[in-house]
Order: C-alpha cells, then sequence, then structure tokens
C-alpha cells in the first residue's frame, strides 16, 4: 500500500474519533502519527466554536505539543477526577480488542491516561488488525535504565528477545518521556496477554509494558476499499 493510502487512512480514522468527543469533555490525548490526526481535527473543531470546554490530558510530550499547536487547552491528573473520554493508537490489536502500544515509548503514561477514561476509543489503519498479539510487533517494555542488564536477562529467560530501542537521528538509545530506556522484547507466541503482562510488570526495574488488556472499549480501524478510505468499527 502506498504512503499515501496509509496517510488518508491515518486521517479518517482520526476524524472520526475526534468527531465523537463531545463539549465539556476531559480528553485523554494519545501518541503516534494516527492520534496526530485526532488531536488536529479536535483543534478545528475547537476552533470554529463547534466544542466548547474541552480539556486536554496529554499521554506524551508529542501529545502535548500538538495540543498547544491545535489550540487544545490542557490540564493535568492532579487537577482533575475523571477523564470522560481517550483517544490513541496501537502497533497491534488482537480479536478480543487487546493491544500492543508503545511504538511510541509512550506506553507508560498512555496506560495511565487510557486506563482512567470512560472510553477508550482505538484509532489503527488495517494493517495493525493481528490474530495474535506478538505476530507482528516486539513487546516494548519501559526500564530503569540502571536495571537494564539485569532485566535484559531475566526477559532472555523467560524466552523472550530483547533489544534495546535505539534512536534516529539521535546516537544511543531512546530515552523515554520520564528518563528510561525501552526494551523491545519479541516473544514467539504470546498465548496469553494478561498473563505475560503482569509478568513483565513484576520485574524488578520494569516500569510498564505495552500490553493493553480489556481497556479498549471502541477499535475503529481505517480501510481503502477501491481507492476510498472507509472507517469501520471492530
Ligand atoms: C505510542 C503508541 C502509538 O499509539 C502507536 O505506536 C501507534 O502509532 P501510529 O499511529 O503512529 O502507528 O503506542 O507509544
Amino acid at each position: 500500500m502506498s504512503a499515501d493510502a496509509v496517510k488518508l487512512m491515518k486521517q479518517q480514522v482520526g476524524k472520526a474519533a475526534a468527531d465523537r468527543v463531545q463539549s465539556g469533555s476531559i480528553v485523554g490525548l494519545g501518541t503516534g502519527s494516527t492520534t496526530a490526526f485526532a488531536i488536529q481535527f479536535l483543534g478545528d473543531r475547537i476552533k470554529s466554536g463547534e466544542l466548547t470546554n474541552i480539556k486536554g490530558i496529554p499521554t506524551s510530550f508529542q501529545a502535548s505539543v500538538l495540543a498547544k499547536q491545535y489550540g487544545i487547552p490542557l490540564t493535568t491528573l492532579d487537577e482533575i477526577d475523571h477523564i470522560d473520554i481517550a483517544i490513541d493508537g496501537a502497533d497491534e490489536v488482537d480479536p478480543q480488542k487487546q493491544l500492543i502500544k508503545g511504538g511510541g515509548a509512550a506506553h507508560t503514561r498512555e496506560k495511565v491516561v487510557d486506563g482512567l477514561a470512560e472510553l477508550f476509543i482505538v484509532v489503527v489503519d488495517q494493517s495493525k488488525l493481528v490474530s495474535q498479539l506478538g505476530s507482528t510487533f516486539p513487546v516494548p517494555v519501559e526500564v530503569l535504565p540502571m536495571a537494564v542488564t539485569p532485566v535484559t536477562r531475566t526477559l532472555e529467560k523467560m524466552g523472550g528477545q530483547p533489544e534495546l530501542r535505539m534512536g534516529i537521528k539521535k546516537d544511543g538509545p531512546v530515552i523515554t518521556d520520564q528518563g528510561n530506556m525501552v526494551l523491545d522484547v519479541t516473544f514467539s507466541n504470546i498465548t496469553n496477554p494478561a498473563e505475560l503482562e503482569k509478568v513483565l510488570n513484576n520485574i524488578p526495574g520494569v516500569l510498564e509494558n505495552g500490553i493493553f488488556v480489556d481497556l479498549a472499549d471502541i477499535i475503529l480501524v481505517g480501510e481503502i476499499h477501491d481507492g476510498q478510505p472507509t472507517i469501520r468499527e471492530l
């Protein structure tokens, strides 16, 4: 599929999610290229006066920069007692709506924000749908820098193949918004995502991993049919 077609799917699915936000809502703002379109369309709706009294909770520096650029007022978890709706992308979605996230190394904050939302909408293009988690994407694991070596050994003993995520246009490892590192772990067969999520988070030095179980409410999938973008709900 061409890069233009993928961009079109992301744009349309981002818009479809932004269209579901109502005035007066506190909105979790996810991270990634698909959510970036949702943030942009949300800003457009605020600018046109169609949406009022919106507050955003960003899941990353990227989300807060985009929110400021598109005129979405921000707040923090200290100032609110609920989140009405969160919009976020994913790297894999299985038929049970379980996710792998963290392609942008933002999964730790994303799990906090998306998990608090009364309605969590996931925005993906069709390439993200898999029959089993781990088929196309490794599990991102955020690790304290001083614990990278022992956590790597533990993950290898569990049968995983961890790889330290390296920066692009920056020498050395990716450093998360919290100042940690990310191990991308390939597992040959993830039969029980809920169990793996818990086991990974129980390793000392691990902050959070990218397996999201029972959090997603709605999956919006952007597809291209006969050259035209369409949106379907999983
Ligand atoms: C960031 C994420 C993203 O939502 C995920 O990587 C999908 O990104 P994109 O929409 O660019 O494909 O989890 O940590």
